[in-house]
């Protein structure tokens, strides 16, 4: 991903997450995903090639992120998350449609993730980018809920 590349789209800036955007992250994380990764976890994310991110920023913030890991021909969706105060307006769609094209551009063939069973927002997300069920992993999670597969293959 070129950490360069930089998109005006309607929705706001689109572009890669870098390592000075930690603070932003974290913050977003905490906000949205209820704290998912420490600092620690964050800066290796931000860090590493073959682990992508795409951040939407509008005015003064991050408002929607979206991060994987390239794995051969796989790419491994581990973060999709939006600003509380700015769902449902086509934030998570956008920044998960700019990671697949990365995803396909970098070679992957197919594109997976896990989403808890009770997430119907994320399930609806992944519904409408295409994503179908592949398997179930019972009681997954901490707090006992299942996790859903999904996979999507990346049309070339
Ligand atoms: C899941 C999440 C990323 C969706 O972001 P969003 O910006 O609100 O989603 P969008 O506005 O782009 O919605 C795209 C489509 O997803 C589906 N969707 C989104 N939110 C939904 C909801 N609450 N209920 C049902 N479907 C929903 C709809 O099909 C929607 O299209 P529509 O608005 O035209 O009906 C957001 O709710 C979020 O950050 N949740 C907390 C973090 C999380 O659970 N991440 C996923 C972990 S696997």
């Amino acid at each position: 991903m070129d950490p360069e590349a930089r998109t005006e789209t309607g929705q706001g800036l689109i572009r890669p997450l870098r390592p000075a955007d930690l603070a932003d992250c974290l913050d977003l994380d905490r906000r949205a995903l209820g704290g998912l990764w420490s600092e620690t976890q964050w800066q290796r994310e931000l860090a590493e090639a073959n682990r992508p991110g795409l951040g939407i920023w509008q005015a003064d913030g991050l408002r929607a992120m979206a991060c994987g890991w390239l794995i051969l021909d796989e790419l491994h969706i581990t973060v999709v998350a939006v600003d509380p105060f700015f769902r449902r307006r086509g934030l998570g769609r956008g920044v998960l449609a700019g990671l697949l094209a990365h995803g396909q551009a970098a070679g992957a063939r197919h594109a997976t993730l896990e989403v808890a069973a009770p997430n119907g927002a994320a399930r609806g997300l992944y519904a409408a980018a295409g994503f179908q069920e592949a398997g179930i992993r019972r009681a997954y999670y901490r707090n006992g809920d299942d996790a859903l597969i999904q996979w999507l293959k990346l049309v070339r």
